[in-house]
């Protein structure tokens, strides 16, 4: 019985490796049919001249606890500790920064000079610390994208070499869900349907397709998070052009 069981798995099994994959969902847009995924790049044209000069200087965060995100984002992330700015016992404001002077990690700068540029500079993360006891029957602490769908869904990082990056990141115990290479899991908050974004609403197949989609654009990145658990991806400088 189970001889011919195996046998006609491993036909089907050969089967299934020489059927070509399934074809893919199709999109129309006038005479074009393309297939997913696609990119569109957005149009050309002016801008209102009067927001000339705008962009964004800093991404802020809600903390739970300050001195475990400040030792996150300074020593596993790299980033100075620009100031923390206590407003009363009650608040804080702190701001982290990369280096500005060069991406390749040159043009090394001081706190003091960073804290010159500081609205002059992009890419700056504020830690919130609100320093307060929690309401009774408020749910503790403050949940992170990856126990609850925000308006935040990730945080992105450049680094030079995702590889060394990630061997950093273990060293360091930080927890990764997904390592350079790997497809996206299929559990924790890059398998679930609430954490990039809400997908609650989506059947568990068109979920999958997702996932599959974004395994293969997202090969060499990593997926990790800070202790309050807002997801990190981590990207290489050099990521293939999705405009060809
Ligand atoms: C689609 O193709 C037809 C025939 O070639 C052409 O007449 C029409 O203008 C095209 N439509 C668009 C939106 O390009
Ligand atoms: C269809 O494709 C052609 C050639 O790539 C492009 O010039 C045109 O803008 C496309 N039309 C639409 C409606 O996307
Ligand atoms: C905050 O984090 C630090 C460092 O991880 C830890 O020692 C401390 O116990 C934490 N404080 C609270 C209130 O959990
Ligand atoms: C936090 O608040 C308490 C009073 O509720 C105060 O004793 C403590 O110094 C405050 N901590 C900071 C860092 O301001
Ligand atoms: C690093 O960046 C600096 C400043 O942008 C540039 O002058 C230098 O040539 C770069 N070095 C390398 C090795 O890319």
């Amino acid at each position: 019985m189970l001889l011919p069981l195996l046998f006609s798995l491993n036909i089907l099994r050969f089967a299934l490796a020489c059927s070509p994959p399934p074809p893919r969902d199709t999109y129309t847009d006038g005479n074009n049919t393309s297939s997913y995924p696609y990119a569109v790049p957005g149009p050309e044209g002016s801008l209102d001249p009067a927001t000339t000069g705008y962009f964004i200087n800093h991404v802020s965060l809600n903390t739970n606890n300050l001195t475990r995100s400040l030792d996150f984002y300074t020593r596993v992330i790299g980033m100075r500790h620009m100031f923390t700015y206590h407003l009363t016992q009650h608040l804080s404001l702190t701001y982290m920064a990369h280096s500005q002077g060069g991406r390749n990690g040159t043009g090394y700068q001081t706190t003091e000079e960073l804290l010159r540029y500081k609205n002059n500079a992009a890419g700056l993360i504020e830690l919130v610390h609100f320093n307060t006891s929690r309401l009774p029957g408020d749910p503790a602490p403050i949940p992170g994208p990856d126990k609850f769908t925000s308006t935040l869904s990730h945080l992105g990082i450049i680094v030079p070499d995702p590889t060394a990056t990630q061997a950093r990141l273990e060293e360091y115990g930080v927890t990764i869900y997904k390592k350079v290479g790997e497809p996206m899991p299929k559990d924790g908050p890059l398998g679930n349907k609430f954490s990039l974004g809400d997908a609650r609403g989506l059947s568990d197949e068109d979920f999958e397709a997702i996932q599959k989609v974004m395994s293969e654009l997202g090969m060499l990145n990593i997926f990790a998070a800070d202790p309050d658990g807002n997801l990190l991806e981590i990207l290489p400088l050099n990521e293939p052009n999705l405009f060809g």
